[in-house]
């Protein structure tokens, strides 16, 4: 398949996938997130286009920095359904409710080829943003699914082979929160209280343009040159981009290119932090990392506890409280916070702390540094003098029957996958992407579930060293079911694995260097080819991305 394939074939592969899915509602399944799903016929709730494309905000003082961002056209729907994020070029928010039927048409505005994908949302194979229906400037696709996940926050991005990492990193990338009757019957903080929290990092040049891999990102008007230059996404290379990029930039930006990209400059919504000022009332912080490769150990500076009531897939059956927690590239996490029982004028200050990513500070030289694992700043929060109005977490959040590995087709025999690097190129099982492959181990029937263990051993170093992966499945919700780390990274783990929050459904896991994680998922709705892959894009875009294929 081409990235500009006509549209008469996409519409047949429409019709073919909404058939096969109709085929398999019905049937029921024991542990699913989601009612079974039927065939798409009716008018849209809400109806929007995007359109990717190039252009400009003020991020720091002096001179605007370049950017790619989704400009919203609303055509059909509820106006509040969609927020634009002012003066960000992250965004729009979009917000639905569970059962809600949406259209979206992604116009694509760039010098490039792209595609959209919606992070965590249990949709057909043609809905899902696979970098094989990438599409060519100019180019429209449209999206239509019924929204069945649970309340939660999810997300978009592009993910065209190759140049996911350059085209989030340029600014493309929004939030899509889901909400249901269950979350509402819990009268969770709302509104002004209901805060996300985007955070990323980045590198900017003297001038405030936005530094990837040692290039700089090109004006509107120059989209064929530089770091945003015309890539090859959609185009089953599998070198991508990132590969080519590099060249250019030297060998910290080659390392970079294969390690992982790390900014110096945090920003949070994509705007500088800047102190937020809060009402002395609980506050609900919903909060994704959509940085390319970083990590957070977020934690509050006095020490205070963290709350959590929800991460990937939406709430947890219950609150749970840790000291600290680590989100990977792609992982949300939903903290409830009581700004009530903190003084007027007083500040609470979100960190990220310091761990041992066990690369021993040595990614530092790729950011410019600020290494994978140091200690910053996050967002500061400033008590208003208004009245306190303390609260508490409801005690008990949802319903989540407790994961059974008996209902796994392959119980006694998890399938192992472990990233790879060869040649400075990243796989999977020594395996790097091609676009239409999936071998007989990626190969699920529809209907099950399996046992998956993504293992994080000696194969996926380089020169020596293993690095964190933040591993994410396309098109599911998966549950955690054990986690082991080999002795000899004990030390390093140690930095880390009390912030690790596997309650719940989850849809992206970090796997620390020496850690095994067993997942259960489950196949059900929707044949076809999906994608699985670290979410560090880097390591994505040179070759740590596979497909699986649920078969009939
Ligand atoms: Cu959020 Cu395949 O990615
Ligand atoms: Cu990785």
């Amino acid at each position: 398949m081409h990235a500009s394939e006509p549209d008469a074939d996409r519409r047949a592969l429409l019709l073919r996938s909404a058939r096969a899915a109709a085929g398999a509602a019905g049937m029921a399944w024991g542990l699913s997130p989601w009612p079974a799903q039927g065939q798409e016929t009716a008018r849209p709730d809400l109806h929007l286009e995007l359109h990717a494309e190039p252009g400009e905000v003020s991020i720091r003082p002096g001179a605007p920095t370049r950017v790619w961002r989704y400009r919203t056209r609303l055509l059909q729907g509820d106006r509040a359904a969609v927020e634009d994020m002012a003066g960000s070029y992250l965004g729009p928010i979009i917000r639905v409710r569970r059962g809600q039927r949406v259209r979206i048409d992604l116009v694509n505005g760039l010098g490039e080829p792209t595609i959209i994908h919606w992070h965590g949302l249990h949709v057909p194979e043609a809905m899902d943003g696979h970098p094989r229906f990438a599409i060519a400037p100019g180019e429209r696709y449209v999206y239509t699914f019924t929204v069945v996940n649970r309340a939660g926050c999810y997300w978009f991005h592009p993910h065209p082979h190759g140049r996911t990492g350059a085209q989030v990193y340029a600014g493309l990338a929004g939030l899509f929160i889901v909400s249901d009757d269950e979350e509402a019957a819990l009268g969770l903080p709302s509104g002004a209280q209901d805060v996300p929290l985007v955070i990323q990092d980045r590198a900017f040049d003297g001038d405030n343009q936005f530094v990837y891999l040692g290039r700089t990102l090109e004006g509107a008007g120059t989209p064929s040159r530089g770091m945003m230059g015309r890539g090859e996404g959609g185009m089953g290379g599998m070198m991508g981009g990132g590969m080519r990029g590099m060249m250019g930039g030297g060998m910290g930006s080659m390392m970079a290119a294969m390690m992982g990209m790390l900014g110096d400059q945090i920003l949070v919504n994509g705007a500088m932090p800047a102190v937020r000022e809060v009402a002395r009332r609980p506050y609900r912080l919903r909060m994704l990392n959509a940085s390319n490769t970083r990590s957070f150990k977020l934690a509050w500076s006095d020490g205070a506890p963290l709350h959590v009531i929800g991460n990937d897939g939406g709430l947890l059956a219950r609150p749970v409280q840790r000291a600290y927690v680590m989100l990977a590239p792609a992982e949300r996490v939903d903290l409830w916070v009581d700004f009530g029982s903190r003084p007027a004028g007083s500040e609470a200050v979100l960190r990220s702390l310091a761990f041992d990513s066990g690369m021993g500070g040595m990614m530092g030289g790729a950011g410019r540094g600020l290494a994978d694992g140091a200690a910053f700043e996050v967002q500061r929060f400033r008590m208003d003098t208004g009245p306190a109005l303390p609260g508490e977490p409801p005690s008990v959040l949802s319903t989540i029957a407790p994961a059974d590995p008996r209902v796994a087709v392959n119980v006694s025999h998890p399938k192992v996958f472990e990233p790879t690097m060869g040649m400075m190129v990243w796989g999977i099982n020594g395996e790097s992407f091609d676009m239409l492959a999936a071998s007989e181990l990626e190969t699920v029937k529809l209907g099950t579930h399996e046992i998956w263990e993504f293992r994080n051993d000696a194969q996926g170093s380089m020169m020596g060293m293993a690095m964190p992966h933040s591993m994410h499945v396309h098109g599911l919700q998966f549950r955690v079911l054990s986690r082991t780390v080999a002795r000899r990274y004990a030390r390093e783990y140690a930095t880390v694995s009390a912030g690790l929050v596997d309650d719940g459904w989850k849809d992206t896991v970090l796997l620390m260097p020496g850690e095994r994680v067993r997942l259960l998922m489950q196949f059900r709705d929707y044949p076809g080819l999906f994608l699985y892959h670290c979410h560090m894009l880097e390591h994505e875009d040179s070759g740590l991305m596979r497909n699986y294929r649920v078969s009939a």
